[in-house]
């Protein structure tokens, strides 16, 4: 049999033996509802992914059951209470094991960042190996998404409860959409959307990584760019961002710099195939580097905003032709970590 056709074939196989809700194991079907090793839906959007002594843990917004409209907000401002974030851990990025919520809310001062009635959103991870502390970083807000804040937590083990310090604006500007990036040289930086969402900013960390340093870059200026999702690869830094249309998806940029601080050259629209316009109905959350490798998996969510809690997940591998990365769609597809290759189908 010729391989294409074989492929093909091994495909329409595989779909068929799959039921349409379900994630076999060993492949990720993008788009498809997610469960859990428990068979529950994995609760995790706007993730990121740490990898820490040959575990993967997914963090992630724990939504609401009940989705609705804040009142008296004028745009499409659909949220659940904030549940706090959730942690899922795996070996082969397929199957994930519930580890519970890491960060729980604070249900008892209505007054904290962290109450219910507040936004919790994008949480990323890093481990500090100075200090021994896993470090989460999240966007902040209230209700109607005025306060716009950076959050910070810490916590000595990947799965036990973080403490919340704080949550800032960083050097006194506004901070929504974020991400966190360690380097190989171990500093840190919190990547957000800042000045109105106009300007995405780029901070060094403090060495313990629970501060901003004045150091800082303006990426993109009035260009407002959102979704920040970046990997570093051969040296180059690469930056995922989507336009700012609130839940509703649009098109996802690519932009490349040889420093994590830029000054970062769009590459356009990585995306490619049916709906590649509208980022495959996603947008960017994060890049999980597959350890051992050179190889990237990118993590979009789409979005549900009158039913939150069911939006899906989307993960791809990138692809490179030499140094220019592309997103092509799967429909489903294999990580294959154990022998580190990333298998399509
Ligand atoms: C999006 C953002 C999401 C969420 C949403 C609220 O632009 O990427 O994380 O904040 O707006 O409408």
């Amino acid at each position: 049999m010729r391989p294409k056709l074989f492929i093909h074939c091994a495909t329409l196989l595989l779909a068929l033996a799959l039921p349409c809700w379900a994630h076999a194991d060993g492949v990720i079907m993008p788009g498809m509802e997610w469960l859990d090793t428990e068979s529950h839906p994995i609760n995790a959007h706007g993730g990121g992914v740490l990898y820490h002594d040959g575990v993967y843990y997914w963090y992630g917004e724990c939504k609401g059951d009940f989705t609705y409209r804040s009142p008296g907000v004028g745009w499409d401002c659909y949220r659940t209470e904030a549940g706090g974030v959730s942690c899922y851990s795996s070996r082969d990025l397929c199957n994930w094991t519930f580890e519970g919520i890491v960060l729980e809310p604070d249900t008892i001062n209505t007054h904290s960042d962290i109450h219910p009635t507040m936004v919790i959103e994008r949480p990323k991870v890093i481990y500090n190996e100075q200090t021994g502390q896993f470090v989460m970083w999240m966007h902040i807000d209230n209700h109607n998404y005025n306060k716009a804040m950076a959050g910070v937590a810490v916590c000595d083990s990947p799965t036990g409860k973080f403490r919340f310090i704080e949550a800032i604006h960083p050097n006194e500007h506004i901070s929504r959409d974020m991400t966190l990036f360690k380097d190989d040289d171990n500093q840190a930086y919190l990547i957000y959307s800042s000045e109105g969402n106009a300007t995405l900013h780029i901070a060094l960390l403090s060495s313990d990584y629970l501060k901003p340093t004045e150091v800082y870059t303006r990426n993109f200026p009035d260009k407002f760019r959102e979704a920040p999702a970046i990997f570093k690869r051969h040296g180059k830094y690469y930056l995922v961002t989507s336009g700012c249309t609130g839940w509703d998806p649009n098109e996802a940029d690519l932009a490349v710099a040889d420093h994590v601080m830029g000054p970062y050259t769009s590459l356009g629209n990585p995306c490619r195939g049916e709906d590649a316009d509208k980022t495959f109905y996603g947008q960017s959350t994060f890049v999980i580097p597959i350890a051992g490798t050179d190889q990237f998996v990118i993590m979009f969510d789409r979005w549900n905003k009158h039913d939150l809690i069911a939006s899906r997940y989307i993960w791809l591998p990138i692809v490179f032709d030499q140094d220019t990365p592309s997103v092509p769609w799967r429909n489903v597809w294999s990580p294959s970590v154990r022998d580190m290759h990333l298998i399509s189908y």
